[in-house]
């Protein structure tokens, strides 16, 4: 018998830099059917395993919605309940869920542990967020600008304020994939991780993005055609709250600063926001503010990311091997 694929893991945007086009263009679709009532149940019967070490409301309800709308289930397994959380290793829960699930997602605190889940696991593993990146969220993100750019990123420029952070460095792979222009405020202090800039350097390079790095807020805002920001404190820097807070004080995208972006600009924000730091309630309830549309489409493109990573159904009758 012919050997299955191998697994496909979503740990980086990267991973999927090269189907960002398709994964994009099967979200709306799947959007558009939700729309109309229509459930396709894709994936009958998967089950998908969701590790969290921190809290979620959107990354968890997203991924739970779109593996029941498309016939499957969703297992949420939090570390204070799982023996990880009293010294099981990594290697050995992926080696047992392997045996139960058909994809693990998983927000996790570290990076490295990231990577130890995706090698010990014989599924896929989808990063739900670390601190080195938020891919899922990028896709919902990047969806949302098409919507509102007619599906094209060709010559529109997203301006980050804030922090150098998971979501921002997601951002920047995504983009420069795409072929959509980032310029980057951050403080000095806090400027995206070096490594991750040159990946994305690399993709833009062929994708024909510029990506630009500054401490000005207001030079990265000027003409910009959507503005983004996270929060200035990310889960598991606590300790650093003061230091941040002090830090970013002029981080904010209020409606001074969306004076300077292009005219019909829009505001992305990830969620959960911290009003009053990163952003005013003005521009977030306001009527230039995507972040609810990009809340949304968390949903259809957690579904897109499911459909392209887990298996397809089985034969019947077959085992797993096929004998
Ligand atoms: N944006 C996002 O990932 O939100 P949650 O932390 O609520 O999942
Ligand atoms: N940068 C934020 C994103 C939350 C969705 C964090 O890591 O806490």
């Amino acid at each position: 018998m012919p050997r299955p694929p191998p697994k496909k893991d979503l740990l980086s945007i990267s991973d999927v830099a090269a189907e960002l086009p398709s994964l994009l263009a099967r979200a709306a679709q799947l959007k558009e059917e939700r729309a109309a009532g229509v459930r396709s149940a894709t994936l009958p019967g998967r089950n998908l395993g969701m590790i969290f070490e921190k809290p979620s409301t959107r990354t968890r309800t997203s991924f739970e919605v779109a593996i029941n709308d498309l016939g499957g289930h969703a297992i949420y397994l939090s570390t204070k309940d799982l023996q990880l959380g009293r010294g099981e290793t990594i290697a050995d829960t992926a080696r047992v869920l392997s045996r139960y699930c058909d994809a693990l997602a998983y927000r996790a605190f570290r990076h490295s542990d990231m990577l130890e889940l995706a090698r010990w696991a014989s599924i896929p593993v989808i990063n739900a967020l670390d601190d080195l990146e938020h891919p899922c969220q990028i896709v919902a993100d990047l969806l949302t600008m098409s919507e509102r750019w007619s599906g094209r990123f060709g010559g529109k420029r997203v301006a980050w304020i804030g922090d150098g952070n998971n979501v921002l460095h997601s951002l920047l792979l995504g983009a420069a994939a795409v072929g959509l222009d980032l310029t980057a405020a951050t403080p000095a202090q806090y400027r995206p991780h070096p490594e991750v800039l040159a990946a994305a350097q690399e993709l833009a390079r062929r994708s024909g993005a510029t990506l630009r790095l500054t401490t000005d807020p207001a030079k990265a805002a000027d003409g910009a055609n959507a503005l983004y920001t996270d929060v200035w404190v990310s889960m598991g820097d606590e300790a650093e709250q003061a230091a941040r807070e002090r830090a970013f004080q002029n981080f904010q995208v209020n409606k001074e600063l969306l004076a300077k972006a292009a005219p019909d600009a829009f505001v992305l924000h990830d969620l959960p926001a911290h009003r009053g730091q990163e952003i005013t309630d003005e521009v977030l309830d306001g009527p230039r503010s995507a972040a609810w549309d990009q809340a949304e489409n968390r949903l259809h493109a957690q579904k897109a990311i499911l459909e392209r990573l887990l298996p397809g159904p089985r034969l019947a009758g077959r085992s797993r091997r096929g004998s």
